[in-house]
Parts: C-alpha cells; sequence; structure tokens
C-alpha cells in the first residue's frame, strides 16, 4: 500500500500519472485502456486538468473506455446532479471520448439487479479495468459501498448512510430531503479486480478514514481498509487529510517531512502482514 501525501494540487498529480499511464500504455481500439471513474467534489479538479491536458494536445481518450462506480436511484440521466450529467460536464463533452465507450449504471432499469449483472459483464468483456481513480467518503465509503459492505461484494444496489446523504446534501441545495437514498455500485471485489487503483482523499473531513487506514487491519467498517488488499494501489492525499495519523505511521510521515520539508511530496510505503 502507497501513501503518497502531496502539497500539489491533488487533481493536478493525479491527471498527471493518469496522463502518464495511458500514453504509456499505447491504447489501440482493439487494446483499449480502461478506466474506472468516480464523481465528487475531490475529483473536479482532476477533471479540469485531463480536460487541459487534452487541449493542449498531449492526451487523447480516443481509446479509453471508462466505467463509472455508481449512480443514484432514483434521478433521472438529465438530472444535473446525476453521476451522468457530471461526466458529461466535467469530461465526456469536452474531450475526443466516444460516447460508445462511456459505461454508467442505468438506475431506471426495469430491473436493478440484471443491470448490476450486465454491467459486471461489460467490465469482463473488456478485460477489466486497468486503473481504478476513486474518492473517498466521510465515513471511509469508496464508491458507494458503505461500512459494512463486503469485501468481496460486486456491483449491486446499496442503500446510502445517514451519514452520506448529509455529506452529499451539499450538491442538493442542503437539503437532505432532496438526497437520493438508495445508489447501484461497484462492488468492492469489483474495484480490487482492477490492475491499478489510484484513491484521492483531501481536507480534513477525510482525516479519520486516511488514519484508519494506516492503522493495521482491513475492516469492513472502513471500506477504504480494502484498498491494503491490493497490490498496486495508492492513495493520493494532501497534508489535511494526514491530520489524524498516530503511532507509527505518524513518526514516520514526521520523519520524512523532516527529512526533506522543501519536498513536494512525501511516500509512505508498507505491506500489510
Ligand atoms: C460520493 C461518491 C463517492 C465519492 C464521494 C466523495 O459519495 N459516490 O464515490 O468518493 O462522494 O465525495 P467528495 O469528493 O465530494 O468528498
Amino acid at each position: 500500500m502507497r501513501l503518497v501525501v502531496t502539497k500539489m494540487n491533488l487533481g493536478l498529480w493525479a491527471a498527471a500519472y493518469v496522463k502518464e499511464k495511458i500514453n504509456a500504455f499505447h491504447p489501440t481500439p482493439e487494446k483499449p485502456f480502461v478506466l474506472g471513474l468516480p464523481t465528487g467534489g475531490t475529483v473536479v479538479d482532476l477533471y479540469a486538468n485531463l480536460r487541459l491536458f487534452y487541449k493542449e494536445g498531449t492526451l487523447s481518450f480516443k481509446n479509453v473506455v471508462t466505467f463509472n462506480m455508481d449512480e443514484y436511484v432514483g434521478l433521472p440521466k438529465d438530472h444535473p446532479q446525476s453521476y451522468h450529467s457530471y461526466m458529461k460536464q466535467h469530461l465526456f463533452n469536452e474531450v475526443d471520448i466516444r460516447p460508445a465507450n462511456c459505461h454508467l449504471l442505468n438506475t431506471q432499469a426495469p430491473d436493478l439487479i440484471q443491470e448490476c449483472a450486465r454491467y459486471e459483464e461489460a467490465i469482463r468483456r473488456v478485460g477489466g479495468i486497468t486503473l481504478f481513480l476513486g474518492g473517498v467518503g466521510k465515513n471511509g465509503h469508496i464508491a458507494f459501498n458503505e461500512p459494512g459492505s463486503a469485501l468481496d461484494s460486486r456491483t449491486r444496489p446499496v442503500d446510502l448512510t445517514p451519514n452520506t446523504i448529509q455529506a452529499n446534501s451539499r450538491f442538493f441545495l442542503n437539503d437532505e430531503s432532496r438526497v437520493p437514498t438508495r445508489a447501484l455500485s461497484v462492488g468492492i471485489g469489483t474495484i480490487l479486480d482492477a490492475q491499478e487503483l489510484l484513491f484521492l482523499a483531501s481536507g480534513p473531513a477525510k482525516a479519520a478514514a486516511v488514519a484508519r487506514l494506516t492503522r493495521p487491519g482491513v475492516t469492513t467498517d472502513c471500506p477504504l481498509t480494502a484498498l491494503k488488499l491490493h497490490p498496486h494501489a495508492t492513495l493520493l492525499v494532501d497534508p489535511a487529510a494526514c491530520a489524524e495519523l498516530t503511532g507509527t505511521p505518524k513518526e514516520r510521515l514526521d520523519a520524512l517531512m523532516q527529512a526533506a520539508p522543501y519536498a513536494e511530496h512525501w511516500t509512505l510505503e508498507w505491506t500489510e502482514k
């Protein structure tokens, strides 16, 4: 597990990383780069920088296939707060990606269980996800895998916790009653199947989840800790998201920061026993 603490804009760091990965892969129509995509406030800058790279001509999405993590149940696709709308606004309408290559869960399908199975099958058919990007909920959720989600869970309908409804109400005029209570979400097992994971967490609201990740063990109480089960997982954070680190992880990070106070990034790496 790798924790990268950066003083840089997280979105720029992550976008540069994604660009490097896609370009090094040399994707073709027969061998596309398959990118798992998140939504949320943290990744707005990531998408802004990906759009910028596209505009300056250093990144193309022609041979990129995407799968979004989740979508609210109960919002039509064209609702301004649907993840369909978010993706169009922040990426799909602005770059050269083929609409047929953009996959999102259809929460208006007549049979949601079948829709989830179709999604898993579509991921399998393209050969799996090359790089899964993600954000982190205040309570440590990844995608909409709330605390208690099984580590081998697959794409399925989920209920959102009051904590998540409260956190996401800022996108719904701060009115919790407007926030959908259900969603379709890829599972933790679906995420762990990807070849590589890059998750982002910023600010003090995510500090408790980040601190839990750096303590020993994997627990369904904090789905973010599942990243430790993956051989190529990185959590990218800003210093504010590290504010609650304690014990050895804190000592190691403090030592790194003292040794290189002017560095832009510090990397903590460890293997879970
Ligand atoms: C939602 C999404 C998650 C995302 C989380 C973090 O709940 N379903 O996938 O990680 O928001 O959002 P933010 O970056 O706005 O804190």
